[in-house]
């Protein structure tokens, strides 16, 4: 199986940049690379922070250039969206939970699994006992079929300052049953828009660069008074699935100085 994979694309309406960056242009020219290059892929998967600021016609300007792409696109919510907006903006499976954005598909003899972490009004990434029971029901079907997870917020320390939440219990619940389940074979995340990979107790995973800006290593620190995006080249996510394997590409669709107004 082939996998688009995508993050962060924190679409603003109007003509609004991110420190200067167009994160429309910058979503545009990830999807025009996606329909030259991998119109073969069996689907795309876009991790959360779909808008910047959660309103209808940011999301409205999302599904127009995400509508551009070749194969079904999965979305999920992060911390910067709004779930009931982006819920009536964009299309889900049917198999969607009512009340959440989380949603599992089975394609090519493996399992995918959608899941919500937005907190509303927090930046942190939780699961509630609700979203908790849904992930426990999936887990208990389908255990053996390989299984990848997809969600915003990543559930362990990345030794990333200002990106690691405040110890909450989210990462234990997650990791818990993630870890407890044979057949996850991976998880992907988004949220700290830069590359990392790794394993949580030895649940391997990958973080991928936003296709808006990205945010600098720690070296020197810096705060977010002091924050200014690292000088590196979004990128899109090539993920290859088989029985046994997960092999995760990423290539940087356009220059770190493409679609920048402000220096
Ligand atoms: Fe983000
Ligand atoms: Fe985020």
């Amino acid at each position: 199986m082939k996998i688009v994979w995508m993050t962060d694309p924190h679409i603003l309406a109007g003509h609004g940049t991110l420190v200067g960056h167009d994160p429309r242009q910058r979503l545009r020219a990830a999807f025009d690379y996606v329909s030259r290059h991998h119109s073969d892929a069996d689907l795309c998967v876009l991790t959360g922070d779909i808008t910047d600021e959660g309103d209808v016609e940011s999301y409205i300007l999302a599904r127009d250039i995400i509508s551009s792409c070749p194969v079904t696109t999965f979305t999920i919510p992060g911390n910067h969206d709004n779930r009931s907006v982006m819920r009536s903006q964009l299309s889900f499976p049917d198999n969607i939970d009512p009340e959440f954005i989380q949603y599992s598909i089975i394609k090519g003899g493996q399992r995918l699994i959608f899941l919500d972490t937005l907190q509303d009004g927090k930046s942190e990434g939780v699961l509630c006992e609700h979203r908790l029971e849904w992930l426990d029901s999936q887990l208990s079907i389908h255990k053996d079929i390989p299984t990848l997870v997809f969600c915003h917020h990543p559930p362990g320390k990345l030794y990333l300052p200002m990106m690691d939440q405040e110890q909450t219990d989210f990462g234990e619940k997650l990791l818990h049953r993630l870890c407890s389940a044979a057949n996850v074979r991976h998880l992907f995340f988004g949220h700290v828009h830069r590359p990392v990979s790794g394993n949580f107790r030895g649940l391997s995973f990958t973080a991928l660069q936003s296709t808006a800006i990205q945010v600098p290593l720690p070296y020197p620190e810096w705060n977010w008074e002091s924050f200014a995006p690292a000088e590196e080249a979004p990128a899109v996510g090539i993920i290859h699935t088989s029985q046994d394997s997960v092999v995760v590409h990423f290539h940087a669709f356009c220059q770190a100085t493409s679609y920048v107004t402000v220096a």
